[in-house]
């Protein structure tokens, strides 16, 4: 198996969409790929992710094959934004920079299918205006990454965007883990998912990230490192 994250997307994005949006598909991720940093908190791991996500949420709750197709392209693509622009609402960076560059190769573009598939991207942060299937599928599998643990390591280890060292020692990293562990159950306790499998994946979440708060709260106690 493949490890190249880039490689695992683009197969997923071909396994899942009409043979009539490959061109466009291909020609978009060739540019959009370039772009993507491959770690960092919103890099090609958290892209796979995502897609694995809308994948997994597509399954359970038997959504049409047309949506899915949807959803997972606009999941590969939604945090492009970020790369274009620093600073700027980066789902309508990224919604922009694709309908400019969607645009230069009109001749094999759906023009309806992009268009959903550019929405979804642009209001991949707005749980109001998450109206359509596809929007809030991608809204759900984008939340639901930074529930896992390894979004947990992303953020311990790597700051921003950028790869970097966060932390600098296991003694540094116990209180600020902690911390992460405890915003992230009271946030995936009260975050409002649409889906039904986004909500299964989050309660499970919660679950797992409890035991894991509990265990190193308890070994902690016992074997303090400061
Ligand atoms: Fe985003
Ligand atoms: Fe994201």
């Amino acid at each position: 198996m493949t490890k190249n994250p880039f490689i695992v997307i683009n197969k997923i994005v071909k396994n899942n969409i009409n043979t009539k949006h490959l061109a466009a598909w291909e020609t978009i991720w060739r540019m959009a790929s370039l772009l993507y940093p491959r770690g960092g908190s919103h890099g090609a791991e958290h892209i796979l992710i995502v897609c694995l996500n809308v994948i997994d949420i597509c399954t359970k709750d038997f959504v049409s094959k047309e949506t899915k197709s949807i959803a997972v392209t606009a999941a590969a693509l939604h945090d492009i934004g970020r790369f274009i622009q620093a600073g700027k609402n980066h789902a309508n960076v990224g919604a922009v920079w694709l309908r400019t560059t969607c645009m230069n190769i009109d001749k094999i573009i759906v023009r309806d299918y992009w268009d959903k598939v550019l929405s979804s991207i642009q209001l991949h942060s707005a749980y109001d205006q998450c109206t359509q299937e596809y929007h809030k599928i991608l809204w759900d599998a984008d939340k639901l990454d930074s529930t896992g643990y390894l979004g947990l390591l992303r953020m311990g280890m790597r700051s921003g965007e950028l790869e970097g060292t966060r932390f600098l020692s296991i003694d540094q990293n116990v209180a600020p883990l902690k911390d992460e562990l405890q915003n992230k159950i009271a946030l995936f306790t009260r975050a409002h998912f649409f889906t039904r499998q986004g909500r299964v994946i989050a309660k499970t979440k919660v679950k797992i990230l409890t035991f894991a708060l509990q265990e190193i709260e308890y070994l902690h106690n016992y074997f303090p490192l400061s």
